[in-house]
C-alpha cells in the first residue's frame, strides 16, 4: 500500500510519516507544496526522509497561489466575517490538487493529511480531495490516533525522528497570503495577545509610509508606479507595510465545526489590497452595483471559507465579480504608520465623480422647484404610510 501525504515539515506531519508507515505498514509518499511560506524546503526534504518517507516532492505552486486565489481575494473583497482575509482557507484547495495529481502519477488512491477533528482544515481538504479524486480514500491520522503534543514529541524522540527544533507554542499556519496563530494563551479571548504572537508585522520602523496602489481591471499592478508580478507585488507589501506594524486580525471566529475559536492573523498586503481595491470600486460602480457586490463578496467569503471552494454558486459569483471588475482601474494613495493605514486619496478614469455637479461653489445647481418636486416625490411613500397608519 502507498500513501501520499501532504506534508508541511511540522511536528504533526512529521509524526505522520512514521505512523503511517508503521500502522498501515505502507510506504508513505510525502509532498510539500510551496504556497509562499518562508521555510527551508531543503530542510522539510530532510526531514521527511529521516522520518521514513519513500520519495518525497517539492511542487512550486507559488505563482498559482498567487494568481488563482490570492488576487481572486482582491476582486471578492474576501474577508471572513468582515476580518480575517482566507489565507489558510484559500490555500487547502490548491495544496489538495497538487496532492492529486501526485498520488495520480504514483498509482494511488490514498492519500494522508494532518488536520485534526476539531478543525475547519480537514472540511477542506476533505471535500477538495473528493472532488478531485474518485474513489480516494483519504487517512488523516490526527483523527485517528489520540496523542497530544507531547505524545507526539516522545513519538518522535523514541524513534529518533528530527522535529523542529524552533517549534513554536502556538499552531502556525503560513502562506504568501497570511499567518495563521492559534492556541496557547491566545486561546483565552478576554486576554491581549501577547506580542511573541507576532512576527510579520512586529514594528520595525517608526517613519510614516507614503504609498500608491494602482489596480488595473481590479487587479492590483503596481507600487509607487513599478509593475510587479503579484508574488512579488504581495512580498513587496507584507515586508514594508508589516515592518509599520499593520495587518493584524484578532476575533472570536465561528468555525465550520460548530464553536467558537479565538484566532489571530497577519495578513499586511491582504489587508492592504482589499480595503484599497474597495475604496476605488465605491469610487466607480453605481450604488446599486456596490450593494450587489458587497452581498456577494460576503456570500463568496463564507464559501471559501466553508471548505465550498469546488461548490458551482462560488464560480457563478465570482464571474460576476470580474465582470464588475472590468471598470476598476485606477490608483489609491495609503498612509501607513504605527499600526494603521489610512486612504488618502483616490482617481478613476471610470469614476462617475464630477467636482462640477457636486461642488457648492461652481457648476450645475437645481433649481428651487427641481428641488422641491424630487423630495415631495421622493418621500411619498413614507408620508402616506404614516398616514395611514397613525393618521
Ligand atoms: N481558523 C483559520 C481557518 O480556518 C486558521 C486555521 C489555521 N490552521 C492552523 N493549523 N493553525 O482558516
Ligand atoms: C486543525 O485543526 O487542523 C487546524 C485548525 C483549523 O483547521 O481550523
Amino acid at each position: 500500500m502507498k500513501i501520499v501525504l501532504a506534508y508541511s515539515g511540522g511536528l504533526d506531519t512529521t509524526v505522520a510519516i512514521r505512523w503511517l508507515k508503521e500502522t498501515y505498514n505502507a510506504e508513505v509518499v510525502s509532498v510539500s507544496v510551496d504556497v509562499g511560506q518562508l521555510e527551508d524546503f531543503k530542510k522539510i526534504e530532510e526531514r521527511a526522509y529521516l522520518a521514513g518517507s519513500v520519495k518525497h516532492y517539492l511542487i512550486d505552486a507559488k505563482n498559482e497561489f498567487a494568481e488563482r486565489f490570492a488576487i481572486t481575494d482582491v476582486i471578492m473583497n474576501g474577508l471572513y466575517e468582515e476580518v480575517y482575509p482566507l489565507a489558510t482557507a484559500l490555500a487547502r484547495p490548491l495544496i489538495a490538487e497538487k496532492v492529486v495529481e501526485v498520488a495520480r502519477k504514483e498509482g494511488t488512491e490514498y492519500v494522508a493529511h494532518g488536520s485534526t477533528s476539531k478543525g475547519n482544515d480537514q472540511v477542506r481538504f476533505d471535500l477538495a480531495l473528493k472532488t478531485n479524486l474518485e474513489n480516494v480514500k483519504i487517512i488523516a491520522p490526527a483523527r485517528i490516533w489520540k496523542m497530544t503534543r507531547e505524545d507526539e514529541i516522545l513519538f518522535a524522540r523514541e524513534r529518533g525522528i528530527p522535529i523542529k527544533t524552533e517549534s513554536s507554542k502556538y499552531s502556525i499556519d503560513e502562506n504568501l497570503w497570511g499567518r495563521s496563530i492559534e492556541g496557547d494563551s491566545i486561546a483565552d479571548p478576554s486576554v491581549e495577545v501577547p506580542e511573541d504572537a507576532f512576527e510579520w508585522t512586529k514594528v520595525r520602523s517608526n517613519d510614516k509610509l507614503r504609498l500608491s496602489v494602482e489596480f488595473d481591471r481590479g487587479l492590483p499592478t503596481k507600487l509607487d508606479g513599478e509593475k510587479l508580478s503579484p508574488v512579488d507585488l504581495i512580498r513587496r507589501l507584507n515586508q514594508i507595510v508589516g515592518s509599520r506594524g499593520y495587518g493584524r486580525i484578532e476575533h472570536l471566529e465561528n468555525r465550520v465545526v460548530g464553536f467558537k475559536s479565538r484566532e489571530v492573523y497577519e495578513a499586511p498586503a491582504a489587508l492592504s489590497l482589499i480595503s484599497t481595491h474597495k475604496d476605488l470600486e465605491k469610487t466607480v460602480l453605481t450604488p446599486h452595483e456596490l450593494r450587489f457586490k458587497r452581498y456577494i463578496d460576503s456570500l463568496w467569503s463564507d464559501l471559501v471559507y466553508q471548505g465550498l471552494w469546488y461548490e458551482p454558486l462560488r464560480e457563478t459569483i465570482e464571474n460576476a465579480g470580474k465582470e464588475l471588475n472590468k471598470w476598476i482601474t485606477g490608483e489609491v494613495k495609503v498612509e501607513v504608520e504605527n499600526k494603521s493605514l489610512r486612504i488618502v486619496g483616490r482617481r478613476s478614469p471610470y469614476s462617475p465623480y464630477s467636482e462640477k455637479i457636486s461642488s457648492y461653489n461652481k457648476g450645475w445647481y437645481p433649481s428651487d422647484e427641481e428641488a422641491r418636486g424630487f423630495i415631495e416625490i421622493w418621500g411619498m411613500h413614507s408620508i402616506l404610510s404614516k398616514k395611514a397608519r397613525y393618521g
